[in-house]
């Protein structure tokens, strides 16, 4: 008689896993997203401890703990060693996740060709020629990076054993297998059985592994929550493909903060690294334009000068428009409804449109002020002086509330050299000499006066 096959239900969303089969996951409460997975017991974990590595823990006193500082393995890149917190930690694994086209395959291949140490890349997405075309596209040929195409995480350790590398690249983990379980590449069960096996390599041999994840549209990278649980570090690449920049930011880090984040730019030779972003993300323009305002903004902690663009005219159709990128589409509705209902400008009527350049993505809501800025100055036609910058958040009650880090914003925008900057009355502001005019603002009618006086 033939053995059944084991199987198990897996939610595809966040990776529980249940008994059976339902409509509706009782873990995330997403719909249809429950898929049966067959799993076998394993035949062999392929990533056999050597006793040498073996190491018997113990309990100790905390004085008793000897602290060693974790070896790093530098990437020889700026904006990823930042947010690393200073290079790839030995023995760490690391996933950067992002939406497909984006370039992680780009960054992650421009790095493993600069790193002096012994590099293995393993593609399970492009073939090696393909790769070498994308080597002699960002100009980098090192000798010390080897290229693997292989999908099956056995033949994977039989290379590594082979050619010995310092750090391992997957790209990736989507579409490894391995022969301990019988489920399909990319399933729940397969991500996790392979990332375990790639853990426990890492940790054992002390090699740092880099693993690139697809990210599916609610923005998690595709399969299982679980996966960023498992792995050290979390890396997101993110910006819109139709521009040129790219943020690279942390969501895990095990070894430093999470606050960093590293700039790019997508250029026809690989990404190039941004040290000045505030420069570049604000555009040159020549006549003073109505519908646009500075905002200086905090991603993490480093600030960035964005600019923001409205376009406020009257609606053709029944409904009004409202669109925005790189700015919450609510917060626009709610910073309408303000303007609205506390300073009596009457957009309801209105299409707006608003524009973040760059195609960067902006959480932090000391935006709000320059979002409110852009919709006057359009809505008026009047412009605002390029000098100015604006930093605030706007609450329901019309209320100019104030934002983190004042001082450390005011500082960069002098650096940039802005005139006046526009910020809360509520902000406490311990700098003495700012060298730039600053303008207090208590209630949202308040901004229209200062700005169009
Ligand atoms: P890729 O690294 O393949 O993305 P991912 O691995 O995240 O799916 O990047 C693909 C895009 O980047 C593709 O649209 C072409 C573009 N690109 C450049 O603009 N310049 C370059 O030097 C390279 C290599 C790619
Ligand atoms: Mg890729």
């Amino acid at each position: 008689m033939m053995a059944k096959a084991k199987t198990t239900f897996f939610c595809q969303n966040c990776g529980t896993q249940h008994a059976k089969w339902m409509g509706q996951c009782s873990a995330c409460n997403e719909w249809n997203t429950i898929i049966e997975e067959v799993i076998q017991k394993e035949v062999a974990r392929e990533w056999k401890q050597s006793n040498a590595a073996k190491t018997i823990s113990k309990p100790l006193k905390i004085e008793e703990i000897q602290l060693n500082a974790e070896e790093r393995i530098p990437t020889k890149n700026k904006e990823l060693d930042t947010v690393l917190g200073g290079g790839l930690v030995k023995g760490s694994v690391t996933l950067l996740g992002g939406e497909p086209g984006i370039g992680k395959s780009t960054l992650i291949l421009q790095i493993s060709l600069v790193i002096p140490d012994k590099v293995l890349y393993v593609s399970g997405e492009e073939s090696q020629s393909q790769i070498k075309m994308r080597a002699e596209r960002i100009q980098k040929n090192a000798s010390n990076c080897l290229i693997l195409t292989e999908t099956n995480t056995q033949q994977i350790f039989k290379n590594i054993e082979k050619v010995q590398p310092q750090v391992l690249v997957i790209d990736s983990i989507q579409t490894l297998h391995t022969n301990a379980i019988d489920a399909s590449p990319g399933s729940i069960s397969q991500i996790r059985e392979t990332t375990a096996e790639l853990i426990k390599f890492a940790k054992e041999t002390g090699t740092p592994v880099l693993l690139i994840g697809h990210i599916n549209k609610e923005g998690q990278i595709a399969g299982p929550k679980i996966l960023e649980h498992m792995v050290d570090v979390v890396l997101q690449f993110e910006g819109d493909r139709n521009h040129t920049y790219r943020i690279l930011r942390s969501q895990k880090n095990r070894f430093g903060s999470t606050a960093e984040l590293g700039i790019y730019e997508m250029l026809t030779d690989g990404l190039r690294e941004v040290s000045n972003p505030s420069e570049i993300l604000i555009s040159k323009k020549d006549a003073d334009l109505s519908g646009t305002a500075i905002s200086s903004t905090l991603e993490g902690i480093r600030p960035l000068m964005i600019e923001v663009q409205a376009l406020v005219s009257t609606a053709v159709y029944g409904t009004p428009q409202r669109t925005t990128t790189g700015y919450n589409l609510k917060r626009l509705h709610m910073v309408l409804a303000v303007l609205e209902k506390r300073a009596g400008f009457k957009l309801a009527a209105k299409d707006v449109f608003l524009n973040i350049t760059g195609g960067i993505s902006i959480d932090d809501p000391a935006i709000d002020l320059a979002v409110v800025a852009s919709i006057l100055s359009s809505n008026q036609d009047i412009a605002i002086s390029p000098n100015v910058c604006f930093a605030a958040e706007i609450g329901l009650a019309g209320e100019i509330r104030p934002v983190s880090k004042i001082d450390q914003r005011i500082l960069e925008a002098k650096k940039l050299g802005y005139k006046t900057f526009v910020a809360s009355k509520y902000n406490k502001i311990t700098l003495k000499e700012s060298g730039i005019k600053l303008i207090l603002v208590g209630k949202i009618e308040e901004v229209f006066a200062t700005l169009f006086a």
